[in-house]
């Protein structure tokens, strides 16, 4: 009962998980690592069916064309102290886009539909925004670049200058890997809030609350901050045997429905890999390799979707402080393929409580008390 282990808690078409098998409207994640790309994996995310070119066409530009930001959302991050949470900045950015969209409380297919294309490449601007403020930086006009994906935009914001193309693609198979992942809870928490028929942000900015955590998604950050703190090969085992030895939990490190292994961390092992090679650098994937046999044989605990991509990002350059936004940026395609499935058919989610307090209390009055 606690935490819902194993309850059905809805009926979705969106993403399964059958025998630890990924599978995103039907198509296995292995095939949508290695053939797609991120903008076809929104499309079949939200419709259902692959793309045709007019169509993810037409999606790329969309992306690409909303992607600058009212000058009030760069005067809302800067009152942030630049050493404040940063999920905590996206989730206030993303509650505020509400005011420059006229049709929020419209929970139409079209309306929903251009709710989505904005919240998603926002998200991707204010994430960009968000660490180059916070560096004293200047955030970057996206009028004034051409990136021809997410990925590219969002590195080209970050940075401020055009991502290599083994960077953009790095990042864009990452997007794949965290978008969905069936009922998880930060997307129960976006569905939950929807199903009572308010709107697409609202149920974004409560998902950004719940991805926030260690025990979801922040766990890579978490990760990214162990593998600083070991720093060497040669640290590995007594830091791990002294985390065990205080029965602690290790980030990066099991699954609530994945009990023989993550589908997706073998894609950002290998990923891992080939940046630290492209770096001629593998200290963070040989720490990384290291601590996930150490954790395996001693836990019987296998590395989730946190554990490798916290070395992903470090090779990329991205700092740990926005690890967990990226996955942010990732998953509001999921969150908006269930949300819009939930409002397509939708039926208020309020389950019951199994009551553990006192019956038939008797009143004391004040004077007694
Ligand atoms: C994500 O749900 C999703 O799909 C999430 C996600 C997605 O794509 O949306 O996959 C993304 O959130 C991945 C998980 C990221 N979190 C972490 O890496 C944090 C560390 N992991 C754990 O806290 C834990 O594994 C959970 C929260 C992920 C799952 O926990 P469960 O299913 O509630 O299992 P549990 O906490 O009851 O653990 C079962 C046993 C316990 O031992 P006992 O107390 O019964 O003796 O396994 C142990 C736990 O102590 N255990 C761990 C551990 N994970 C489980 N011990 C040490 N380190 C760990 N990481």
């Amino acid at each position: 009962m606690s935490g819902l282990v194993d309850v059905i808690a809805c009926e979705s078409s969106v993403c399964s998980i059958e025998n630890s098998v990924l599978c995103y409207r039907g198509y296995p994640i292995d095939e949508l690592a290695d053939h797609a790309t991120f903008e076809e994996v929104i499309f079949l995310l939200w419709h259902g069916r692959l793309p045709n070119q007019t169509e993810l066409t037409y999606l790329q530009q969309s992306i690409i064309e909303n992607a600058t930001l009212p000058k009030k959302i760069y005067d809302l991050l800067s009152l942030y102290a630049p050493w404040g949470n940063c999920m905590a900045k996206l989730r206030t950015a993303v509650s505020f886009l509400t005011h420059f969209d006229d049709n929020v409380m419209d929970p139409s297919p079209d309306a929903d539909s251009h709710k989505a294309i904005l919240i998603i490449t926002k998200m991707a601007a204010i994430i960009a925004a968000i660490d180059r403020i916070r560096n004293n930086l200047e955030p970057v006009d996206a009028t004034t670049i051409q990136p021809t994906s997410l990925a590219e935009l969002f590195l080209w914001l970050l940075k401020g200058e055009k991502p290599t193309a083994i960077a953009t693609k790095a990042l864009d198979k990452c997007l794949i890997l965290h978008a969905e992942h069936e009922l998880n809870a930060s997307t129960f928490a976006a569905r939950v809030t929807v199903s009572t028929m308010s709107d697409m942000y609202s149920g974004i900015v409560s998902a950004i609350g719940t991805l926030k955590g260690p025990l979801h998604g922040n766990a890579n950050e978490q990760v990214a901050l162990m593998l600083e703190e070991i720093g060497d090969l040669s640290r590995v085992e007594p830091y791990i045997t002294d985390k065990i030895n205080r029965n602690d939990r290790i980030m990066g490190f099991g699954h609530r429905v994945y009990k023989n292994g993550d589908p997706r961390a073998k894609h950002l092992k290998a990923l891992s890999l080939e940046l630290a090679d492209w770096h001629q650098d593998r200290r963070w994937y040989d720490i990384s390799v290291a601590i996930a046999s150490l954790v395996q044989e001693r836990k019987g605990l296998m590395p989730n979707v946190d554990f490798y991509s916290a070395s992903v990002y470090m090779y990329l350059g991205i700092p740990h402080n926005i690890f967990t936004l990226i996955f942010a940026l990732s998953r509001s395609s999921g969150w908006i393929a269930h949300i819009l499935e939930q409002h397509a058919n939708n039926k208020l989610i309020r389950p019951r409580a199994n009551y553990t307090g006192k019956r038939d209390a008797v009143w004391i009055p004040l004077s007694d008390r």
